[in-house]
């Protein structure tokens, strides 16, 4: 079972039919043996890996500079399977995000212009009015259909080594759970106890 294909056929399986997570991963980083998860979209899934966006002024991107490392779960609730994907970040060449960020909704395009201008992402400010009213003033002083790439956004891929899965959409609650380990290019199946 190749589990990209798989995952890639379950995410159609959960757009199909709505599934809140269809789009979404929780990541998972780790720096100076401190944990920390986030929710993202999850963009595009190939057989080189998973693409993120993000923001380069965030806390991830400097946890990301130091260690690479990650786990990103994802979930199906129709399908009832989790998916835990183990490997290593790598930056997208910024022309992938020259092509996508354009596509964004432009509250994002203005939060995004917001942390060059204002703050970086997750820093604090007074209160959130301070935030409203600098985005007005974005809006009115950048047309949207003028706004450039800023260059503090950015693409991520995880390129997978280890995948976990967990199906328990199985007869008697009896769960199927297998780890796949890529080698050599070909991802090798082990099962495991769930
Ligand atoms: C449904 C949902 C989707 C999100 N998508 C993204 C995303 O695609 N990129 C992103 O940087 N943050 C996204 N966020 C916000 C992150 O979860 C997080 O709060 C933010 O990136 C700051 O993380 P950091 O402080 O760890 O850098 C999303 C949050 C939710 C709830």
């Amino acid at each position: 079972m190749d589990p990209i294909a798989r995952i890639k056929a379950q995410r159609q399986d959960a757009r199909n039919v709505d599934d809140p997570n269809a789009d979404l991963c929780f990541l998972a980083l780790s720096e100076s043996g401190k944990p920390s998860v986030r929710t993202l979209v999850l963009r595009d899934i190939t057989a080189d890996g998973f693409t993120l966006f993000i923001n380069k002024t965030s806390p991830k991107w400097s946890i990301i500079q130091a260690n690479n490392q990650a786990e990103m779960l994802i979930w199906y609730t129709n399908s009832q399977t989790q998916y835990r994907i183990n490997g290593l970040i790598e930056e997208l060449a910024p022309s992938v995000i020259e092509q996508n960020w354009h596509r964004r909704p432009a509250a994002s395009k203005y939060m995004d212009y917001s942390y060059e201008s204002l703050g970086s992402q997750s820093s604090q400010i007074d209160a959130r009015d301070d935030l409203i009213g600098h985005i007005n003033g974005l809006k009115e002083e950048h047309p949207e259909e003028e706004m450039v790439t800023p260059e503090s956004a950015a693409g991520i891929v995880l390129h997978p080594e280890v995948i976990e899965m967990l199906d328990l959409n199985m007869p008697n609650r009896i769960h199927d759970r297998r780890r796949f380990v890529l080698t050599d290019g070909k991802w090798q199946s082990t099962q495991l106890i769930p």
